[in-house]
């Protein structure tokens, strides 16, 4: 496998970043998650807005132009030959001395891209049998709109949810309200089979996956509301289930061990995740 560091493209196994990188140190970067499907890679102009976005909210000058970034993705995916897989971009404000304050301005960004491929079998499993999550209280920063690498509840949360024998979790705020999954967006199919998700304005990461996905429930006709919703509602629930661009749309059948409607994936989740492949560019 081969990774791209500070441009240079290096065996995996031998991929660095300094240990003064500010990634490192702080947590200082972003990251962005996309897939390949078929060699095409999905909703990649989304995924630079909003790493642009990440950067310019802290402030973090990007290493690159777009044009450029997207050659040297292609690049990564084509030496790993990617052909259905992942590639992870991360930005970080650079490798200086530590110390809190930004460094100096002609700090170079580090920036690194490595690629993976995955086995679409295994993926139509999850979508086969869904998943079980397990709900936590919200415990993170309210810059969560940002898409830091700093994702230490995120890993706790994860992990505790395996710990329980679960695949996944669900942050929920202290009144209850549904906020997102550890890294996905979640929506449900309510009872009256209206599809809600919330809104992303603020206390989540304004999902790729979910922008284009509000795009697809317009062409299938889907009725639509963007609002909170609370556990109880969850709960009662006809479907369930997590976008994001590692896993399109995934099905949630049991949530803190209770059954989700009959326990098994819906036929909303998967009608939209075979038309989302249409939809996404
Ligand atoms: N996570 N919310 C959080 C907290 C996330 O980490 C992610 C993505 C999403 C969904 O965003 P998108 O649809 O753009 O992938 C929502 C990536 C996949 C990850 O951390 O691996």
């Amino acid at each position: 496998r081969i990774a791209y560091v500070n441009g240079q493209y290096v065996a995996h196994s031998e991929a660095a970043v300094h240990v003064e990188d500010r990634g490192f140190q702080f947590a200082d970067g972003v990251y962005e998650v996309c897939e390949v499907r078929q060699g095409q890679i999905i909703d990649l102009t989304r995924h630079l807005t909003r790493l642009d976005r990440s950067l310019s909210e802290l402030k973090i000058a990007s290493s690159m132009s777009r044009t450029a970034l997207t050659l040297v993705v292609r690049e990564v995916l084509r030496r790993n030959r990617v052909k259905n897989g992942i590639f992870y971009m991360q930005v970080t404000r650079g490798a200086a001395r530590r110390d809190h304050f930004f460094p100096a301005a002609d700090t170079p960004p580090t920036l690194v891209i490595t690629a993976k491929s995955t086995d679409p079998s295994l993926m139509a499993k999850k979508y086969a049998s869904g998943i079980s999550v397990i709900t936590v209280p919200e415990n993170r920063w309210d810059r969560v709109d940002i898409k830091t690498v700093g994702l230490l509840p995120n890993v706790l949360a994860k992990q505790q949810a395996r710990d329980a024998g679960a695949q996944d979790a669900i942050f929920v705020d202290r009144n209850g309200i549904v906020m997102e999954g550890a890294s996905s967006n979640v929506w449900i199919v309510a009872a009256d089979g209206t599809l809600v998700t919330r809104p992303a304005e603020h206390g989540i990461l304004r999902g790729v996956t979910r922008t284009t996905l509000l795009d697809v429930t317009e062409i299938l006709n889907f009725k639509v509301e963007e609002r909170e919703f609370q556990m109880d509602e969850l709960l009662a629930a006809r479907e369930v289930f997590f976008t994001s661009a590692t896993g399109s749309c995934v099905p949630i059948v049991a949530v803190d061990g209770k059954p989700i409607a009959n326990g098994h994936p819906g036929t909303v989740s998967s009608s939209i995740r075979n038309a989302f492949f249409d939809v996404a560019e």
